[in-house]
């Protein structure tokens, strides 16, 4: 590992209090996190859903394949018998359309270069010509792919369920794995990458082979149930293609907290103002995430924004998945419904197989998708609601808000179903408990917090949604009654 540029202390054109701020979490990483990580960046916290997996699970950064126990996950007389969990695919690149605005704001600053001849009229080091000099490696072929630093998210996620969960995991259910994922290559190739991992629990020591030569079949691709927004006309009509329905993210990027930093900005960078707009601000911002998250390196997008710039970022992130993705309308988290009910169908099976003392024909469910496939389905179940809604005007407000998609879907996050067989239960009721996982953490129950559940009781609780949500109603049109069938 490099050691960390960013502990040698930078003279910044930063105020004198973001400076001192900047130097104590400075000090601060440099003293207690650099031998565990030396690019850290104070800014990991706000990178919404660019955060990288050990950002939201640092005890994975001192042995990201060690089993970790959740010290609430149920043991003794409970044993695991099905585990239904969805993935989202591991850190990936940027997609073309933030390659393209990062070239973009790069040209800017190469032509600012040229023009004074690179020198700074300040005479201090001038972070403009210093990121006009930084490499822009991103291209487009990369859109959005998974990199190598996803496969590994993805590898040793299966390593660490696999310990977790030997019995479920065991060889000899090996082939009774089920894989689904979303059409995506960055979800097919991170299934792939998850099966490595496992080949690498049963096989310690020996490379894995290509997912095609596994004793295996390849994942199903099943985009109705990972990428069900797709498949939603009520969603794709109201809110995916409709202009105003993201009235408060564009009214916030021309609000005056994305306008103090963009004013900010243009001076640190000598750029005109006019030039830059809340998109290219965001992407100079998703620049020192992909560089930390892809690269593992603290770049010098990183220095162009302080603690509070980024919390202001991640606020203008956090609301379009909001609004998109979240509470925001309704119908963002009624189109998943299916997937809901398809997890609870998987459960059902399981639980009367078991019942009948038949072997589980699925122990394992693993369902690779995207944060827009998890966001609806948390949402549908009630989780990380705030008793207002976001909006372009309470940002201040929201500061405390549990809607915070760095939290919960960064890379490689995942929702897990564990349902639980339990000897000497009195009732047939307590035969079946369920515990959630959120990113390998237990998971409270959204309505009574408690971190495990009857199943039958958490069936009841759902079951508006496992009986009056229909895919075919709930995303049809209001206007209905065209005889167009989109699908
Ligand atoms: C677009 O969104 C706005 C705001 O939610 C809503 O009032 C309008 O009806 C939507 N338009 C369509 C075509 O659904
Ligand atoms: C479609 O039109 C028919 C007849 O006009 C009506 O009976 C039916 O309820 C309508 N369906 C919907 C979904 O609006």
């Amino acid at each position: 590992m490099l050691r960390a540029p960013g502990c040698l202390l930078r003279t910044s054109v930063a105020p004198a209090a973001a400076l001192a701020a900047a130097l104590l979490s400075s000090l601060a990483r440099c003293s207690l996190l650099e031998p565990r990580d030396p690019v850290a960046s104070s800014l990991s916290p706000y990178f919404g859903t660019k955060t990288r997996y050990e950002d939201v699970n640092p005890v994975l950064l001192s042995g990201p394949e060690a089993p970790w126990r959740d010290p609430e996950l149920l043991e003794g007389t409970c044993t695991p018998v099905q585990l239904v969990a969805l993935i989202r695919h591991g850190t990936r690149y940027p997609t073309v359309k933030q390659i393209r605005k990062l070239r973009q704001l790069h040209g800017l600053l190469q032509a600012r270069g040229s023009r004074d001849g690179g020198a700074s009229s300040t005479g201090s080091r001038d972070l403009g010509a210093a990121l006009a000099d930084w490499p822009l490696w991103y291209a487009d072929w990369m859109d959005g792919q998974l990199v190598e630093k996803g496969r590994q998210d993805m590898r040793q996620l299966a390593l660490r369920l696999a310990s977790l969960f030997p019995a479920l995991f065991s060889r000899e259910n090996y082939g009774r794995l089920r894989l689904i994922t979303s059409s995506k290559h960055r979800c097919m190739d991170s299934s792939a990458a998850f099966l490595q991992g496992l080949w690498q629990h049963y096989h310690p020591g020996l490379p894995p082979p290509d997912v095609a030569d596994m004793e295996f079949g390849p994942p199903t691709v099943n985009d109705k149930l990972m990428r069900f927004f797709d498949h939603c006309e009520k969603f794709l009509t109201e809110v995916e293609k409709n202009a105003t329905a993201l009235y408060h993210v564009e009214a916030f990027k021309t609000g005056p907290e994305m306008q103090n930093i963009l004013k900010k900005v243009a001076a640190t960078l000598q750029v005109p103002v006019n030039d830059l707009n809340a998109d290219l601000i965001q992407v100079a911002f998703f620049t020192c995430s992909f560089d930390l998250a892809i690269k593992g390196v603290k770049s010098p997008w990183c220095d162009v924004f302080d603690i509070d710039d980024a919390k202001v970022l991640e606020y203008l992130n956090d609301l379009k998945q909001y609004w998109k993705r979240g509470y925001g309308y309704t119908i963002n988290s009624r189109s998943s419904c299916t997937l809901f009910q398809d997890i609870f169908q998987h459960l059902d099976k399981a639980v009367e197989q078991k019942q009948r003392s038949q072997p589980i024909s699925s122990p394992v469910i693993l369902q690779f998708g995207h944060a827009e496939t998890l966001l609806p389905l948390l949402s549908l179940m009630g989780y990380f609601k705030d008793k207002e809604p976001l909006t372009a005007y309470n940002y201040k407000k929201q500061m405390h808000r549990k809607f915070r998609s760095g939290l919960i879907v960064p890379y490689a996050s995942n929702l897990i179903f564990v349902l639980y067989h339990c000897e000497n239960a009195k009732t047939p009721k307590e035969q079946f408990r369920v515990q959630m996982l959120l990113n390998e953490k237990v998971l409270p129950l959204a309505y009574s917090q408690e971190t495990v559940s009857f199943y039958e009781d958490l069936k009841n609780h759902y079951k508006d949604i496992l009986q009056s949500c229909q895919t075919s109603e709930e995303c049809e049109l209001a206007r209905a009654n065209s005889t167009s069938d989109e699908l």
